[in-house]
């Protein structure tokens, strides 16, 4: 296998590329993450080092034009990375200043850690060779450490080296936000420890989250510790250790620096800065040893994520796809469990979006599912806990169940902003995108495929039925008859779809009757219903009981799944929503001239004081979401219990349709429209689907990813390949496969994990090997392959050849 589809290489310092250098080279271990910022760096335009903690909010309010608001924001935690040196009496080192020989900077995703080497020449003609290492521990998850090692290569000298903890950041990382109020740290304590070990502790000034950071640094000389002459600094919310260190030409200058973070949201912990402290102490002497035990856990980690590509000598989809993965590793991990954290949209990488909860968790959990089931189990616990405030979200906007809003955050308030600055016009702009209420329909989705993909009937028995059941019944509350039709109706909601967020006649915001908000409404109901009948008797009348379930409100949920509304285009594609097809159409042509990138026509239609709800042009897929999601027999079935007809040529037609008018304005949106095309255009699936690859690795929004990764697509693209290429479906404790490999697709081989067998699948075009690797239950497993079904024994290996 090859090392270099494990490695991403960036060759040269380019000030314009470094944020987005920083986002993807960002490491972390599901409990925080820290920007892959040079060690050096200042925020300062070029440069934004963030450390952020997973969940780690704070609520700030800001006056804007006479209106207050208040956004709770993912807080900017304070920078462990500082550590530099100068010539004594000189400047201290800063890339831009020297004339680099060599610069070069490793992502290396297989050993989690990131390696920059830079050989440069100073004003005065010293040329100096560096070479730093960083991780974030993947085994301890409050460890991080770096390594500085610096060789004069022709000169002799004193340098002075700075390792430091730098409290005075700020929340600045999004342009756009910049109005905002970002200023979330109190300075709690800065103090040396001990001659080797600085301490610095802040405070949320809403949340009260007490975080403390501790650093120790060591330096070598050729391996020996060094005689040195250290001094203190200590400045308001900055204290630096500085050493200065003797170098004889060609000599080896070492520097470790290891950190320890702890908050006080912790489990196990008595108070947050003592811990950091402690575990400084007991932490392993030597940078190498803690490399090797990050390296170990990462290495476990990839025996069960990783996913083989055989691709005609390609390495590069292989590598971004391992890239995907680490991601969303580094953002949920087995350290998530005891963390109280959903998935958040952009990973714990940057401040776009605040750290916040959408639906994108539809898009990540397929591959959790399968292959680390436990962790999906603990992030859908994070929605379980925040169902009360879903309870009273509901009440209080008049509907019954639960309501989980739009954007999560800390205690499950609804986060989402209620203006938003158009970059290009400079407009605050009402924000009414909380109207997503088919977020909803998501979480009751997830509950249900992991259920699907688990058969944990105690998370079923515990919370999952509780909250299928809530969420059952908001729905039904939210439909209401319209006795002229004969239907149910949802009015007054957003789709997907965030272009569409009115009509443009009439005031107010909020569409009727959006199909997928309509459809995945029945189709919860009718998982509502069917959970009732999953539980065992006394946890069905423990759940009647407690939440007055009456006979007659469950024979209306079942009467609105059979009598809701759709509404279809003249020639039968389903309507995004009612009225859609009224829209005028819009020109395509003339804004491809106009602007080089269109992906987000919302702004430019705003700055040009027009409007996308005047238009049929979707911002991601809308309709599309629903052959995403369901199988063609299950929409079947759907339709059919509506009583509307289903043709399966209607599929390749509405896919055409919509697909023609989205301008693909969030990343999520390739990932659906590959995924609807495997079986129709394998073609035009595979090249969505490579683009899907690049959206963060070239930042095709155009600015976006240095803000934060898009997690949704990452972990789409893997699910793509596992599902999506293979036609791996679960249903009825069965596997089924029914392979569609893109012509390109040489070879796929990866790892799963279903009903507790654990299982190895390996896929060509001519055949599909699988082997039961593990299973502790005395069942084989039931797989079926294009129909022909075969029992999967532990130990055992199968071969099937495909046609
Ligand atoms: C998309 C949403 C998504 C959110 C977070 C938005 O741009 O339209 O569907 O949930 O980003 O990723």
């Amino acid at each position: 296998m090859s090392r270099e589809q494990w490695l991403f290489t960036y060759e040269g310092f380019e000030p314009a590329r470094e944020g987005l250098r920083e986002a993807l080279c960002t490491l972390g271990n599901g409990y925080f993450a820290t920007r892959g910022a040079a060690p050096e760096a200042h925020a300062d335009g070029t440069h934004y080092p963030g450390t952020y903690l997973a969940g780690g909010y704070n609520r700030l309010e800001t006056d804007l034009a006479g209106r207050v608001v208040e956004n709770e924001d993912l807080v900017n935690m304070p920078n462990w990375l500082p550590l530099t040196f100068r010539h004594e009496g000189g400047d201290w080192f800063d890339v831009r200043s020297v004339t680099p020989l060599e610069y070069r900077q490793v992502l290396d995703l297989e050993r989690g850690l990131l390696l920059r080497t830079i050989r440069f020449e100073d004003a005065a003609g010293r040329r100096t060779r560096l070479e730093q290492r960083r991780f974030v521990h993947m085994g301890d998850k409050h460890l991080a450490g770096q390594e500085l090692v610096l060789v004069p290569e022709n000169w002799s000298g004193r340098v002075q080296v700075r390792s430091a903890l730098d409290g005075r950041v700020v929340n600045a990382g999004v342009a756009r936000y910049r109005q905002l109020n970002g200023q979330h740290l109190r300075l709690l304590v800065a103090e040396e420890v001990d001659p080797e070990t600085l301490l610095l502790e802040v405070e949320t000034v809403q949340s009260r989250l007490e975080v403390a950071e501790a650093a120790r640094t060591r330096l070598f000389v050729e391996g020996h510790p060094a005689a040195l002459l250290k001094t203190l600094l200590l400045e308001e919310g900055f204290l630096a250790h500085e050493f200065i260190v003797t170098l004889a030409k060609g000599q080896r200058l070492t520097v470790e620096k290891v950190v320890a973070l702890y908050s006080s949201k912790d489990p196990a912990v008595s108070e947050a800065a003592m811990e950091a402290r402690d575990a400084l102490k007991t932490a392993p002497g030597r940078f190498e040893e803690l490399v090797a035990t990050h390296v170990q856990a990462w290495s476990h980690l990839w025996r069960r994520v990783d996913i083989e590509l055989e691709l005609d000598g390609l390495d590069e989809p292989q590598r971004v796809l391992r890239l995907h993965i680490f991601h969303l590793l580094q953002t949920v991990s087995p350290h998530s469990i005891d963390q109280d954290v959903g998935v958040p949209a952009r990973g714990w990488h940057g401040e776009a979006y605040r750290g916040h909860i959408f639906w994108d968790e539809l898009f990540i959990f397929p591959f959790l599912n399968l292959r680390l089931p436990f962790l999906t189990r603990a992030i859908l616990r994070y929605r379980y806990r925040r169902l009360g405030r879903a309870r009273q979200a509901a009440r209080e906007a008049g509907f019954q169940g639960a309501m989980f809003p739009w954007q999560s955050g800390s205690n499950g308030r609804e986060e989402s902003q209620r203006l938003h600055l158009n970059p290009r016009s400079g407009r605050w702009v009402e924000d009414v995108t909380w109207m997503q209420r088919h977020i909803n329909a998501a979480v009751a989705y997830n509950v249900w495929q992991y259920h699907r993909a688990t058969a944990d009937s105690e998370f079923l028995y515990y919370y999952g039925a509780e909250m299928m059941l809530e969420l059952a019944r908001f729905w039904a509350s939210l439909a209401r008859w319209n006795p002229g039709l004969g239907r149910y109706e949802i009015k007054n909601v957003m789709g997907p779809d965030e272009y569409h967020t009115g009509y443009p006649d009439r005031p107010g915001p909020g569409l009727d009757n959006n199909a997928y908000t309509n459809l995945m409404a029945v189709w919860v109901l009718c998982k509502g219903l069917e959970t009732l009948h999953l539980l065992p008797r006394e946890r069905r009348a423990e759940l009647i009981e407690f939440l007055r379930l009456e006979d007659s409100e469950l024979a209306r949920w079942d009467e609105v799944s059979r009598k809701m509304r759709l509404v279809f285009h003249q020639d039968g594609v389903i309507s995004q929503f009612e009225g859609y097809e009224r829209l005028q159409e819009f020109d395509w042509k003339a804004y491809r001239a106009r602007y080089p990138d269109i992906h987000r026509l919302d702004r430019i239609l705003e700055a040009e004081g027009d409007s996308p709800n005047r238009y049929k042009l979707s911002k991601q897929a809308d309709v599309l979401m629903l052959f995403y999601l369901f199988s063609a027999d299950e929409l079947r079935e759907l339709l059919e219990r509506l009583g509307y007809p289903f043709e399966p040529e209607m599929i390749p037609r509405t896919v055409d349709y919509y697909l023609r008018r989205t301008s693909h304005g969030s990343t999520l949106s390739g990932v659906v429209h590959s995924w609807v095309l495997t079986r129709g255009d394998r073609e035009a699936s595979w090249r969505l689907f490579n683009e899907a690859l690049r959206s963060d690795i070239s930042d095709v929004q155009g600015g976006t990813t240095p803000e934060g990764i898009h997690l949704g697509a990452m972990a789409g693209t893997v699910d793509l390949l596992q599902r999506a290429y293979t036609g791996l479906e679960v249903r009825a404790g069965v596997l089924h496969f029914n392979p569609h490999l893109p012509q390109e697709l040489k070879r796929l081989k990866f790892s799963l994990r279903y009903h507790k067998h654990w299982v190895e699948v390996e896929l060509t075009p001519a055949m599909l090997r699988l082997t039961g690797l593990w299973s502790p239950l005395e069942q084989p497993l039931e797989v079926c392959v294009r129909g022909e079904c075969l029992r999967l024994q532990s130990c055992e290996t199968q071969e099937l050849r495909l046609a």
